[in-house]
């Protein structure tokens, strides 16, 4: 599997794009959640460390199907309407989601379960953001580079990419920037 494919808004996958090493990622947060098989490893590596250092966090939502992304997408146009979606959710074919290489991270703690932007700036958020390339996960949106992504900032969104993740950090860049300027 090429962990550095780039599906973005000007990167779309086919309908019918499934990747062939799915597993379950065993989440608390809800059954049935599928993530390729290294995310799935790297990601449990991680939060063992974690709760090691007392951190709590899982995965809420990993693989999506093309028309699951699409019910999304439709969902989202009619509650919030086309600004927000546009900077928000990803059209189908064009989410990530759909690689099984990205997962939204949620953090438990206090008995509560905290997601998306509420997880912003808490202690985990903080040391995923600092520590999750030594796993081979980037933060795909990050603050500054919305105009480079095309999305909002998403704190709980990581992106699985193998070795590259610790050049990506270091070089503060997105992997737009990455696969265009350093990987020629
Ligand atoms: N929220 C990200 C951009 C997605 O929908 O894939
Ligand atoms: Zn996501």
């Amino acid at each position: 599997m090429n962990f550095l494919m780039l599906v973005n808004k000007d990167n779309a996958l086919s309908k019918t794009y499934v990747p062939d090493n799915l597993v379950n990622a065993d989440s608390k947060y809800r059954d049935n959640i599928l993530v390729a098989d290294m995310v799935y490893k790297n990601f449990k590596k991680m939060a063992s460390d974690m709760n090691d250092l007392g951190y709590n966090i899982d995965i809420m939502s990993g693989y999506r199907e093309y028309i699951y992304q699409e019910k999304l997408y439709n969902k989202s146009l009619n509650d919030k309407g086309f600004a927000y979606t546009f900077r928000s959710i990803a059209k189908p074919g064009c989410s990530e989601h759909q690689t099984g290489l990205a997962i939204d991270i949620c953090v438990y703690k206090n008995e509560k379960c905290y997601v998306e932007h509420e997880i912003e700036d808490m202690e985990e958020d903080t040391w995923l953001r600092n520590n999750a390339y030594k796993y081979g996960f980037i933060l795909r949106y990050p603050k500054g580079k919305e105009d480079i992504t095309g999305y909002n900032y998403e704190p709980w969104h990581y992106r699985y990419v193998g070795k590259i993740a610790e050049e990506i950090y270091f070089n503060n860049v997105t992997l737009e920037e990455y696969l265009e300027k350093y990987c020629k």
